[in-house]
């Protein structure tokens, strides 16, 4: 069991943010809105997910997770009114979000279903954004030309998605799911994260002017497949996730533990 504790983050979300409010470098904000774009809908689909799965498990052993669900749910609401915020921003850019009401068609498929295929899809996409976030937070550098603010809520966001990435994973295999729905959820989500994730940023990019730009795709390439690129360095805990004897917890995430140390100052705990 994880113990989850639910943080209020202290920044300024009112001020508008720049148009390339990550050091001026038009992929990588293009890319970035792109994921705060699917977060408020993805976010809630996990919540839901999480909740049922939790209530789909037989009375005596909700009470072992019931601290930890509750803290699961905290911790990503936050992240839905926060990534609301600032979604709010981009809409007053002229940028479109896509990406939520093609997931939400996806979602409305799954109605009625076995709670173990959400939750599937749900340690599916925890374990993309816990080897996300844990590469963030390891490289936190690259994020030193963005507003102070928005670094601060991306790597706090990270922190959390590090320390909860057990939640879903657990009540999956507490709920009897198997291997072979796990594996061909991950597959699918791995091709449809990828796909929605290049689709929105590139609509971004289109509505910003800078598409067709060779100094976008530059800083594109390098900072998904250089030395230090993302798909690059994430690939190896990517696959770990097809390893019969997987668990969360194996992945690394002292980044995250030192960076709310850290930080201590830029968040309130709730509840406390
Ligand atoms: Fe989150
Ligand atoms: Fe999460």
């Amino acid at each position: 069991m994880t113990e989850l504790v639910v943080r209020r983050l202290l920044i300024d979300l009112d001020t508008p943010l720049g148009r390339h409010w990550f050091g001026g470098d038009a992929f990588r904000t293009a890319f970035f809105n792109a994921l705060s774009m699917s977060f408020p809908v993805g976010e809630q689909f996990f919540i839901d997910s999480v909740r049922n799965g939790y209530k789909a498990l037989p009375l005596e052993q909700q009470e072992s997770y019931r601290q930890e669900v509750q803290g699961f749910i905290g911790q990503e609401a936050t992240h839905r009114r926060i990534h609301g915020l600032f979604n709010a921003h981009l809409e007053k850019q002229g940028l479109v979000n896509a990406w939520a009401p093609r997931a939400q068609k996806r979602m409305a498929l799954l109605e009625g279903t076995d709670p173990r295929h959400a939750l599937a899809i749900t340690a599916a996409n925890e374990h993309f954004t816990a080897i996300f976030a844990e590469w963030m937070l390891a490289n936190h550098d690259l994020l030193d030309g963005a507003e102070p603010r928005l670094k601060t809520m991306w790597l706090w966001h990270s922190a959390e998605e590090s320390e909860h990435k057990s939640t879903a994973f657990e009540l999956y295999r507490a709920l009897g799911g198997s291997e072979s729905w796990r594996l061909a959820w991950f597959r699918r989500v791995t091709w449809i994260f990828l796909s929605d994730a290049l689709r929105q940023t590139v609509n971004n990019l289109r509505r910003d002017g800078t598409l067709w730009r060779w100094s976008t795709w530059k800083s594109g390439a390098a900072y998904l497949l250089g030395r230090r690129g993302l798909l690059r360095q994430a690939y190896g805990a990517w696959r770990d996730y097809f390893r019969a004897d997987f668990h969360p917890a194996q992945q690394e995430n002292r980044h995250s533990a030192q960076w709310l140390a850290d930080n201590a100052g830029q968040y309130s705990l709730v509840g406390r």
